[in-house]
């Protein structure tokens, strides 16, 4: 039973979710390979990577899902939420409209899958200084309003990408 397996104590599954181009594909790609691509094509149907992870002096694997934020691209959604223990909602902060999703998001995410999964709100491309569209503030607010964790990441420069997948996985662990 598939289900099971995705669910024993040392594999955790965890779903990126959000708008189209807001960078999903690109935090995978960094934290497990550490590996970014300026022109990357929107992600059709489902990848996943499973990455192993030091949490506590314990080795734990994550098993991270990659889906498309367009809907005509995406993988079949309650196949994609199903047995995901965290999820990584992400935005860009250098479009309003990115952020503006993430309730359409959380709604999903919470139809399809355990209310208890944790849930880190992220901000990406947070390398994009002068078209910042979102404030740090703003997103911390949504943050505490919905129950979330919260931390502004950029893949093209590695900031807090490792930080934002530990945070999520030490939480289950
Ligand atoms: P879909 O698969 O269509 O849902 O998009 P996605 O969320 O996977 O976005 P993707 O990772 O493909 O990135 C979209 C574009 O944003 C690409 O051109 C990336 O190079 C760029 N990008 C991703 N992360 C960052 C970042 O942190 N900073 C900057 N400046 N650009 C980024
Ligand atoms: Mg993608």
């Amino acid at each position: 039973n598939t289900e099971e397996e995705q669910t024993e104590d040392y594999l955790f599954k965890i779903v990126l979710v959000g708008d189209s181009a807001v960078g999903k594909s690109n935090l995978l790609a960094r934290f497990a390979r550490d590996e970014f691509y300026p022109n990357s094509k929107s992600t059709i149907g489902v990848e996943f990577q499973t990455q192993k992870m030091e949490i506590n002096g314990k080795e734990v694997k994550a098993q991270i899902w990659d889906t498309a934020g367009q809907e005509r691209f995406r993988a079949v959604t309650s196949a994609y939420y199903r047995g995901a223990v965290g999820a990584l909602l992400v935005y860009d902060i250098s479009r309003r409209q990115t952020f503006d999703s993430i309730g359409r998001w959380l709604n999903e995410l919470h139809t399809h899958s355990d209310m208890n999964v944790v849930t880190i709100l992220v901000g990406n491309k947070s390398d994009l200084k002068d078209a910042r569209e979102v404030t740090t503030a703003e997103g911390k607010a949504l943050a505490e309003a919905q129950g979330l964790f919260f931390i502004e990441t950029s893949a093209l420069d590695s900031s807090n990408v490792a930080i934002a997948f530990q945070m999520v996985v030490k939480e289950i662990y």
